[in-house]
């Protein structure tokens, strides 16, 4: 595996792969590898000649008192596990190699932005969208491979790559858990045990409404009060938002579906933590 830190050398990489009629699949990262990247890259390692993992902890989606500064890092691990699932390429450039002086352009999605995440992050996925859109022009992908996990970010990226035409496939993961439920994530080594223990609540809160849902609950508010009262019986959670909201749109939805997601954020402690399922 070859690490690549230049936007130019990125380029040229792309250029010869894709001249030697080679296919690229791409997984963006911010890094801090868990099972679920992992998962990720041998996903994408399958559908594509070769695989870039790119490693970038972009600061322009960070809000100013979010966790930028702590967030983890640790390039020698991560390089070392990339290598193991494939990768042929880690592409890890520094901020000032991505956003030089005098950048001044900004990727965003309307509509789809503004609620859930959106509404707790103001300008997150203007952030998401700006560096995504900027490692498809850098790599050149026909394939791109992201967590189900932050399920509203697959969602804009789906409507960005459709609305720009991009010739770019955007595959969705499965969320990868923890074997007692937890949705992995980077942000899981803030928590400490006992938060670990509370932040179990929303795996087994979405789990539970899963099986209302499957015995014949299709009442939205019903179902929601059920799992707000499950979710705040755990010590130190505090709910950002709990919605049901159909897949593709993400509108609100009152009676429960076929499209159906239900969607959580909460913060435990100070660690804020989303999770989602599908409801049958
Ligand atoms: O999901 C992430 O890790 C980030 O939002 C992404 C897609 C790599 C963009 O920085």
């Amino acid at each position: 595996m070859e690490i690549i830190h230049t936007p130019r050398e990125m380029t040229a990489w792309a250029n010869r792969t894709r001249a030697a009629a080679e296919t690229i699949a791409l997984v963006p990262t911010m890094g801090a590898f868990h099972d679920g990247h992992l998962a990720l890259m041998r996903a994408a390692a399958q559908r594509a000649d070769r695989l870039v993992v790119s490693l970038f902890v972009n600061p322009i989606q960070f809000g100013a008192s979010e966790d930028l500064d702590r967030y983890p890092r640790n390039l020698k691990r991560d390089a070392e596990l990339a290598a193991a699932q494939g990768t042929d390429i880690l592409f890890a450039p520094a901020a000032e190699a991505m956003y030089p002086r005098g950048f001044a352009t900004k990727v965003g999605v309307a509509g789809l932005t503004d609620t859930l995440c959106g509404a707790s992050r103001p300008g997150h996925f203007d952030g998401v969208t700006t560096v995504v859109a900027k490692l498809f022009n850098l790599v050149k992908p026909q394939v791109a491979v992201f967590g189900e996990k932050d399920f509203q970010q697959l969602a804009v990226i789906r409507r960005m790559v459709a609305d720009l035409a991009w010739d770019i496939d955007v595959v969705g993961h499965p969320i990868v858990r923890e074997a007692d439920g937890l949705a992995m994530s980077s942000r899981n080594v803030y928590l400490a045990p006992e938060e670990r223990q509370a932040a179990l609540g929303l795996s087994r809160a979405l789990a539970h409404a899963r099986q209302r849902v499957a015995a014949g609950e299709t009442d939205t508010e019903r179902l929601l009060a059920g799992v707000r009262q499950a979710l705040l019986a755990r010590p130190g959670v505090t709910i950002d938002y709990l919605s049901v909201v159909h897949g593709q749109s993400l509108v609100a939805q009152e009676r429960i579906d076929a499209d159906s997601v239900l969607l959580v954020a909460a913060l435990v402690g100070t660690t804020r933590l989303i999770d989602n399922t599908p409801l049958p």
